[in-house]
């Protein structure tokens, strides 16, 4: 996956990576703690993604995308653990660099929608929440600005789940359980995966992919979610709910 034409720039997140040269690179959000491992451990799948099920997205994008992921990146504040950005692209990418080193410029948009438009020409959305925004991004944000019914699939554990909810127009339900095929099917107490798609039988069909569960903890973290319209991708995750949870 690491094209070694791409290979001189390197930033890894908590939960993504982002590779690029001056033609183009990619981004991966993903679930899986700790991946990729930092380069000096070699390149593996963790054992820290192996226990639950986890969900993830790449896309290529050109690298005139890349100052709006820059700008992305400060308001979602990704806790990096591995950097290699060369100067040469610092006046272009202020963000990603200051991010390294831990530098947090005092004045962050509380939020932040942008359109990023992959290499091949498939729109994206990509919604970034500060640790300032403190609500749900799901039921306070996506559903509402996307104008649908969301099924959610994000870590759910006892004690700290935030119910489905309909307060809103647009309404954000819990998936409980999905099933990877005719015979395998897990609860989502196993599942740390995080994403969401419009609800089957709304005419949008929405999949946002990103890192941050329904939870009433993860209202305090930054985050973000890229969300797209592709029906392959949306078929694909439909597929897998197997019941999500009603409102009271
Ligand atoms: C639904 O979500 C909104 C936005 O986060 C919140 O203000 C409201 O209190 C929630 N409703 C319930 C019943 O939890």
């Amino acid at each position: 996956m690491l094209c070694s034409s791409i290979s001189p720039v390197l930033t890894v997140s908590l939960v993504g990576a982002l590779l690029w040269n001056r033609v183009q690179g990619f981004w991966v959000i993903h679930s899986v703690p700790r991946f990729p491992p930092i380069a000096e451990e070699g390149y593996d799948y963790p054992a820290t993604g192996r226990r639950n099920g986890q969900s993830g997205i790449c896309v290529t994008f050109k690298y005139n995308q890349y100052e709006t992921i820059d700008s992305q990146l400060l308001v979602c504040n990704p806790n990096i653990y591995s950097c290699s950005i060369p100067a040469t692209f610092h006046q272009e990418l202020v963000h990603m660099p200051q991010l390294c080193t831990r530098f947090r410029p005092s004045k962050i948009p509380v939020r932040y929608l942008t359109t990023l438009q992959s290499a091949q020409g498939q729109t994206f959305l990509h919604f970034a929440k500060s640790d300032s925004f403190l609500d749900d991004i799901f039921a306070a944000w996506i559903a509402q600005q996307l104008k649908t019914h969301f099924l959610t699939e994000t870590w759910q554990r006892k004690r700290q789940e935030l119910p489905s909810n309909c307060s809103l127009p647009y309404h954000v339900y819990n998936i409980k359980a999905i099933k990877v095929s005719r015979q395998s099917y897990f609860s989502s107490y196993q599942d740390h995966a995080k994403w969401g798609i419009s609800q089957k039988g709304t005419k949008d069909h929405w999949t946002c992919i990103g890192d941050l569960n329904r939870s009433p903890h993860q209202a305090f973290r930054s985050g973000g979610f890229i969300c797209t319209q592709n029906r392959n991708i949306y078929q694909a995750f439909q597929k897998l709910v197997l019941y999500y949870e009603d409102c009271n």
